[in-house]
């Protein structure tokens, strides 16, 4: 709601500033992420509530096509795998490499392997990076609230 109000301001500024000046993207580029990406240290109750929602929609689109949350697709289940050690979903066929990683799921290691998967752990068989610090800490989020358990309704 706040972000929204701001983004209505900039584009407002926007055109007022078009008027007077020639260059008005410039401004545009200058402005958007401050309003657009809260800092982490700002976070509060609310900001991860939409971190999650925020979280669970770039999971659809990003990671959706490989993984889902309950059954072994291209990559392995997702529930529990925050807290998890990499490689440890029994009948999901892993690389050697991130059995070997010794890695366990957290936020740290969860960014690093979005960041490059490859890098951090090499010969791994995962072909996606996720560029976005945004989009990292969302889906992160999202992917904490997949807990596990055996009693799904
Ligand atoms: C192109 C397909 C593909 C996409 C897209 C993809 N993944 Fe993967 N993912 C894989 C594969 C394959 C593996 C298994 C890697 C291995 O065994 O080396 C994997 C493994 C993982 C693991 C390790 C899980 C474990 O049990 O140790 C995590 C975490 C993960 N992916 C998260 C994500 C997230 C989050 C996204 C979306 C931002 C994503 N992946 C997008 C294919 C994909």
């Amino acid at each position: 709601m706040i972000l929204r109000t701001s983004l209505v301001f900039v584009t407002v500024a926007m055109t007022a500033c078009s008027a007077a000046e020639d260059r008005p993207t410039s401004h545009m580029r200058q402005t958007l992420p401050v309003n657009a990406e809260p800092s982490p240290t700002t976070q509060n109750a609310d900001t991860l509530a939409e971190d999650i929602r925020a979280g669970e929609k770039l999971y659809a689109s990003r990671c959706g096509a490989c993984h889902s949350v309950d059954a072994n697709r291209i990559g392995p289940m997702h529930r529990g795998v925050y807290g998890r050690v990499a490689g440890s979903v029994a009948e999901y066929n892993y690389s050697d490499a991130l059995i070997q990683s010794g890695v366990v799921w957290n936020e740290q290691s969860l960014d690093q392997w979005l960041a490059n998967p490859q890098d951090f752990i090499p010969g791994q068989k995962m072909g996606y990076r996720l560029s976005k610090e945004y989009d990292h800490r969302a889906i992160i989020a999202f992917l904490k609230t997949l807990t596990p358990t055996d009693a799904t309704p």
